[in-house]
């Protein structure tokens, strides 16, 4: 969802902790029963068994651009997955937290209760600003990136890990995706180096017509490195009453057959009108479920849009007839059985070609800048939370992309400094940013006549 900063919702969440007495202790199970979903083909499993999110999108206290960690609080945390159970969900997704603060009680609740984690590794400070995506992919913002994953790797409940989302908002700012996939990318290949669990990574892209699915081939496109490893969606366009054509899922449906990896709606629940979530329904229904993996409504709490199903005030929650309609909606549909349409293979798409509507061509991506690179290595350390001067701005020709990457190959093709950050960037925060970024392509770096061979091949070897 794009929304701003509600400066009333975030004094009102900060004002509301502590909870009162009273909120009732969580059971706590003696054993973990969650095993890590895993990615075979276009689809999710649990063991052997095909695993659909079911999920709500969790963030008291705004959006992408709320600076508060819902999950670091473990007595809010405790109180709403109570909630979370009686809806049946399975999946919380969660847009900001603080890398620095510790999630072990929250985290454990959850999995008590049997729910996965799907996180956004950005927060408002450190993520990619799309009117200047060259001089924000720099390696402070990849040291909280990598800080966040470090803080999430250990929980077998970290399902997966959202490199962006909605960088690109609009019509006229595709030319972000070679850095939303560079992320993508760098974050596979931290996990990777770092010895962790291969935790999916992937990106959530805004629900804009001209490039949604331009954006979902171009991350499947290229070499595997770099390739996401699901693709996530925010669609809205199921408003009750409807149906699948009506609501154009079935034009989404044939879009995403035949694509290579899992798709889930990251963000689904139209307001428009009587919200009683017909479309589960559809979404579990093996119409849809040959290629998408169930998904997210948007959201849990209210935020003053209108979305929440419930009202959290003070340390109360109260639950809007959204809540009760979803509730019944999740509870009287099943999953398919057996594999629900799903491929047990995976293929790469072919990489959009440059037009009006997406300005990127070929599969090039910028290389990880240098500095970001050596934590492959040596780990990220400690990262900067939800504070300090951010990374948006923080670009310098010490700290940015030193040119474009061969992916897969071994190699960087070291093309050219990518300019200096000099260029005196107003700040403009990710939820808000509305301008054009400069030219997109490759092409447009400035080319040194330098080419490093085996740089990243070293790293890999690491
Ligand atoms: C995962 O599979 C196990 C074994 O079949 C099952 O008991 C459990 O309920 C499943 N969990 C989820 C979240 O689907
Ligand atoms: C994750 O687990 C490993 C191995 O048990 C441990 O060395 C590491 O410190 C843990 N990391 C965090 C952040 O808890
Ligand atoms: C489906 O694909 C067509 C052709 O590539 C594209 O124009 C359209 O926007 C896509 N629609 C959706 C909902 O993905
Ligand atoms: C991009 O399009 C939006 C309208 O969708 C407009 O507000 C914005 O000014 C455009 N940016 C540029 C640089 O043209």
């Amino acid at each position: 969802m794009m929304q701003k900063i509600s400066i009333a919702a975030l004094t009102a969440a900060l004002l509301a902790s502590p909870v009162a007495a009273g909120t009732p202790v969580l059971k706590e199970r003696a054993t973990s029963t969650l095993s890590p979903i895993t990615i075979t083909g276009n689809a999710f499993y649990n063991g052997t068994d095909r695993f659909y999110i079911r999920g709500v999108d969790y963030q008291p206290g705004g959006g992408t651009g709320t600076t508060t960690d819902p999950i670091s609080d473990a007595t809010t945390c405790k109180r709403d997955v109570q909630y979370f159970s009686e809806l049946g969900i399975n999946t919380i997704r969660v847009y900001t937290v603080d890398n620095t603060a510790n999630h072990d009680e929250c985290m454990a609740a959850l999995e008590a209760a049997g729910i996965y984690l799907v996180l956004d590794t950005d927060t408002p400070l450190y993520s990619l600003n799309r009117n200047e995506p060259q001089e924000s992919y720099n390696s402070v913002y990849l040291q909280s990136v990598f800080a966040t994953i470090d803080a999430f790797a250990n929980y077998t409940n970290t399902m997966a890990f959202l490199s962006g989302n909605e960088v690109i908002n609009d019509a006229n700012n595709t030319d972000c995706a070679p850095y939303i996939k560079a992320v993508t990318r760098d974050m596979k290949q931290y996990i990777g180096d770092r010895g962790y669990r291969s935790i999916p990574v992937g990106y959530s892209a805004a629900d804009v017509s001209s490039n949604q699915f331009l954006m979902a081939e171009y991350m499947n496109c290229g070499t595997s490195d770099a390739r996401g490893d699901f693709y996530a969606i925010n669609d809205y366009s199921w408003c009750d009453p409807s149906s699948m054509t009506t609501s154009g899922w079935d034009i989404l449906v044939q879009n995403y057959t035949g694509y290579g990896a899992p798709v889930f709606m990251s963000e689904f629940g139209c307001i428009t009108n009587t919200r009683n979530f017909g479309e589960v329904a559809a979404l579990y229904s093996t119409e849809m479920t040959g290629v998408f993996s169930g998904g997210l409504v948007y959201e849990y709490s209210e935020e003053g849009n209108g979305y929440g199903l419930v009202t959290i005030s003070g340390s109360s929650v109260t639950t809007a007839s959204g809540f009760n309609y979803l509730k019944s909606a999740y509870a009287s549909v099943a999953n398919p059985t057996g594999l629900g349409g799903a491929t047990t293979s995976t293929a790469s798409s072919e990489c959009p070609t440059s037009n009006a509507e997406w300005a990127v061509s070929g599969s090039t991506l910028p290389a990880i800048p240098t500095s970001a690179a050596a934590y492959m290595s040596t780990g990220a350390g400690t990262g900067p939370g939800l504070d300090g001067s951010g990374s948006q701005d923080a670009g310098s020709s010490d700290n940015e992309s030193p040119g474009t990457a061969t992916a897969g190959s071994g190699e960087v093709t070291a093309t050219g400094t990518s300019g200096s950050a000099s260029s005196t960037s107003t700040s403009t925060s990710k939820s808000s940013a509305s301008s054009l970024a400069p030219p997109p392509d490759m092409a447009a770096f400035s080319f040194l006549l330098i080419t490093v061979v085996g740089f990243v091949g070293g790293i890999m070897a690491l």
